[in-house]
């Protein structure tokens, strides 16, 4: 398991958000969370990442306890995310983009900015363009491109899918193959329950709060007409 989350409890104030929440991503997998509109899924990863620390609980990432790590640490230690809503910086180009959020990888810089214009043409076209003047595609691929240049070995997506076009949707689930083919592990939060399955291997489903399923894709399927009804909406 490279990352294992055990009875987070996660407050905003007085407000009680995430219950208990204990699951475990395995290692070179992608795994999807989905729940309705204030589940906690964003909630989830801002306690991974240290942004909303849990009042009580762990996050394990690779064997370490990371509880409560503030988010430079989490990110130096190879967790990547990628916020909802992309939040790239709109006044500084593509290229500054990338530059802020290098980090060397342990064993040789893996992630070069060769291999994500590989991954993203566009971006070495638009190099010199505003953040704020890509289309809603491209500043999904910058801010996706710019979590990669941290070299990842865990990549958290929120909602990735919000707002594309049904073509750019099909490159997304595309890409995101791809990454798990080049080893990095997936921990992709979707409303689009449709794209998620169709490239997950393992299905985590909040409700209110709480985990209330925890299975891989094919055992989600089985009960795919239940847990639709029950916890996401449709
Ligand atoms: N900064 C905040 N302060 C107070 N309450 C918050 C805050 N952020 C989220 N909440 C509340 O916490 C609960 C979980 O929110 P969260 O954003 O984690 O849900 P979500 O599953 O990501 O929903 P969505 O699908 O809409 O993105 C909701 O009831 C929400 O209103
Ligand atoms: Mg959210």
């Amino acid at each position: 398991m490279l990352l294992a989350v055990e009875a987070l409890q996660t407050f905003y104030g007085k407000s009680h958000v995430l219950r208990d929440v204990s699951f475990a991503v395995p290692a070179g997998e992608i795994t999807v969370l989905l729940g309705r509109n204030g589940a906690g899924k964003t909630t989830t990863l801002r306690s991974i990442m240290g942004l909303t620390p849990p009042r009580a609980g762990t996050v394990r990432f690779k064997g370490q306890d990371i509880t409560g790590q503030p988010p430079h640490r989490v990110f130096r230690l190879g967790v990547g995310y990628v916020p909802e809503g992309r939040q790239i910086f709109p006044h500084l180009d593509v290229g500054e983009n990338l530059r802020l959020a290098t980090r060397p990888a342990g064993d040789g810089a893996r992630w070069t900015l060769d291999r994500i214009f590989e991954y993203f043409p566009v971006l070495r076209e638009r190099w010199r363009q505003q953040g704020r003047n890509l289309s809603g595609g491209e500043q999904q691929m910058l801010a996706i491109a710019r979590a990669l240049a941290g070299n990842p070995e865990l990549l958290m997506l929120d909602e990735p899918s919000q707002g594309l076009a049904p073509r750019l949707v099909r490159e997304l689930e595309a890409l995101m193959l791809r990454l798990k083919g080049e080893g990095v592990t997936l921990l992709l939060v979707e409303q689009n329950a449709r794209m998620a399955l169709g490239v997950s291997d393992q299905v985590l489903v909040l409700g209110k709060g709480a985990v209330v399923f925890a299975g891989a894709t094919t055992e989600f399927r089985r009960r795919e007409a239940e847990l639709k009804g029950r916890y996401l909406s449709v």
